[in-house]
């Protein structure tokens, strides 16, 4: 897949996104509607919308249809913006500017922050109950429950958090680096490919194919992350460069420094695309979404 087609796929993903985004967020004048407001003042901020997007692109992966997953994908995209308000949040890496805007907390204040990430969790929950109507074998919503719960939770992305800022300002093994990496990030960009992969009918073998696959992308995903915070700036990140120096956090630049993370990041997409091989050609566009993420500038 040529760059201008990869341009074209993430734009078409992007805007069947948004419009179901649109939809499924409760609007601003609906009760209690200080809350309503927040969340779609975070959600609609904009956003790569990676997370939706892998997941249609794992159901494409084992040929279904984006609108099969299309709730689950916007699910993934709410769990996404809840753990960005919340990371945001004073207590945490305490920053002011996410996605070209001011922070939630800084504009609704930390109580409904707080409680807007809170209900955008539970809406996502919602939203995966819902997609059982468009899918040919409705007991696969267990799983996808089960592993949504687990992506988001204590042995994903809240464990992952939580390492991550008992590591502020100390020294750790390039494994506890690791850990926290696959836990607040890769988890749920590797759960993201699982989840429409699972719900198109993907057979077992190619499910965790995509999964091993959605693992080192995250990883890849957040070095890259960690490394535009050295290298990047407010205009291009819409979030504030060099948070992590500020808190002393544990990076993989920090770490390793910025060559040895960019190897690294390298190292794990061409690892990506070794695993998609297998899924033959409709993974191709899964292959240049790795490239994606390797080369992006935000
Ligand atoms: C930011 O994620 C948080 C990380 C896990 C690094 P994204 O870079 O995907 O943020 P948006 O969705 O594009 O705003
Ligand atoms: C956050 O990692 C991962 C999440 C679970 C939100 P970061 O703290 O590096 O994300 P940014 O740089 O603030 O987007
Ligand atoms: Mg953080
Ligand atoms: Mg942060
Ligand atoms: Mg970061």
């Amino acid at each position: 897949m040529s760059s201008v087609d990869l341009a074209a796929y993430l734009k078409d993903r992007r805007t069947l996104v948004d419009e179901a985004l649109e939809r499924v967020l409760p609007a601003e004048d609906v009760l209690p509607a200080t809350v309503h407001r927040a969340m779609r003042y975070s959600v609609l901020a904009g956003g790569k919308r990676l997370r939706p997007i892998l997941v249609i692109a794992g159901a494409e992966a084992v040929g279904g249809a984006a609108r099969e997953v299309l709730p689950a994908a916007c699910a993934l995209e709410l769990i996404h913006t809840y753990s960005l308000i919340h990371d945001d949040l004073p207590a945490m890496d305490d920053d002011d500017y996410r996605r070209g805007r001011l922070t939630s907390h800084k504009v609704f204040g930390e109580a409904v922050a707080i409680l807007a990430g809170d209900a955008l969790l539970t809406l996502a929950f919602k939203l995966v109950a819902e997609n059982a109507a468009l899918v040919r074998d409705p007991r696969v919503l267990r799983d996808v429950v089960a592993e949504l719960a687990d992506a988001a939770g204590t042995f994903g992305m809240v464990g992952g958090q939580v390492v991550d800022i008992e590591s502020e300002g100390k020294t750790i093994t390039p494994a506890t680096l690791e850990y926290i990496h696959l836990h607040k990030t890769a988890a749920l960009i590797r759960a993201a490919l699982r989840v429409g992969a699972l719900l198109a009918g993907g057979a077992p073998p190619a499910v965790e194919a995509i999964g091993d696959a959605g693992r080192d992308l995250g990883l890849a995903f957040q070095i890259v992350d960690d490394i535009l915070d050295v290298e990047g700036s407010l205009e291009e990140l819409g979030k504030t460069a060099g948070s992590d120096a500020r808190k002393q956090k544990a990076t993989y630049p920090a770490l390793h420094g910025v060559p040895a993370s960019r190897r690294e990041a390298q190292r794990l997409v061409a690892r990506v695309k070794e695993r998609l091989a297998a899924l033959g050609p409709r993974a191709t566009p899964l292959g240049a979404l790795a490239d994606y993420v390797l080369e992006r500038k935000n």
